[in-house]
């Protein structure tokens, strides 16, 4: 696991879109694992001005979200499918016919996580994948003690959760209970994960992602066993870390190598 400790989130926004760019870069037809949430707006809005630029072709792309909300459809505002045209599809040149996003109207989710799973198999799998983390360590929508094996299928979600995504909607809003989300073993077969972290609140979920034990009592932790994740937080995130200085030190080594091409 690769930790990279910038001092603010819009130095974490830049590598990560850096990550995403050249990505595209080397592969146009990549396939991308997307999150939702408040953590990679930023990087989103990036990703937007780089096309705008020039500079970034999303033509070739296909995409698959974490997750979504059971019971809203793709048109509700509070839906991840509406987050996701809004904030980045909608100002990109993808085909949105590659665009996927769990389904969160069928009449039968369990079937749909099946055949989410299979279109991702026959994408050929995920190149990158973006992942936020919850306070309690979640990644998508893996709640702590999600099997560490699980596969894209229905979950509840925890009252913590219920209760930090109540901001996005209205106090007389329905807030659905339960979402479709990829599995922690779906996750983990993306060829590259990257993981984006900023702010205070998520500084525990951090420490116990990068230094706790691997453990379904904090889902991200199951990222230690992949081999290829980067972890990319500001200061304040990472201001639980047990020796973030020797994540600095590391990540200074790589860019001087970097730098001399030798990587
Ligand atoms: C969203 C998702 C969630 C969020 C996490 C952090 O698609 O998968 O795991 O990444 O809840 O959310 P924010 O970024 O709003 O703190």
């Amino acid at each position: 696991m690769k930790v990279v400790i910038l001092p603010n989130d819009q130095l974490v926004a830049h590598y990560g879109a850096n990550i995403i760019k050249r990505q595209l870069a080397d592969e146009p037809r990549s396939v991308l694992g997307l999150a939702t949430g408040s953590t990679p707006l930023m990087l989103y809005q990036l990703l937007v001005e780089q096309y705008q630029l020039g500079e970034l072709s999303f033509r070739g792309v296909t995409t698959f979200n974490l997750d979504e909300y059971l019971g809203l459809s793709g048109d509700h505002p509070q839906s991840y499918r509406y987050f996701m045209d809004r904030n980045l599809f909608d100002h990109i040149d993808i085909d949105t016919a590659k665009t996927f996003v769990p389904d969160g109207a069928m009449a039968r989710p369990q079937a749909a996580a099946q055949e989410y799973e299979h279109n991702i198999k026959v994408s050929g799998g995920i190149d990158v994948q973006l992942l936020g983390i919850g306070v309690n360590g979640h990644i998508g929508f893996n709640e702590p003690w999600s099997s560490l094996g699980s596969r894209t299928r229905v979950k509840t979600l925890t009252a913590r959760t219920i209760a930090d995504n109540a901001r996005f909607f209205a106090d007389d809003e329905y807030q659905p209970h339960l979402s479709i989300t990829m599995g922690i073993g779906t996750i983990l077969e993306a060829k590259n994960i990257v993981l984006l972290a900023t702010g205070k609140s998520k500084a525990t979920a951090v420490k116990n992602t990068v230094e706790g034990p691997i453990t379904a009592g904090c889902p991200a932790s199951s990222l230690q066993l992949h081999p290829s994740t980067t972890v990319i937080v500001d200061e304040a995130a990472a201001s639980a870390l047990d020796d973030p200085e020797f994540f600095k030190h590391i990540e200074r080594e790589n860019q001087m190598l970097l730098a001399r091409n030798d990587l």
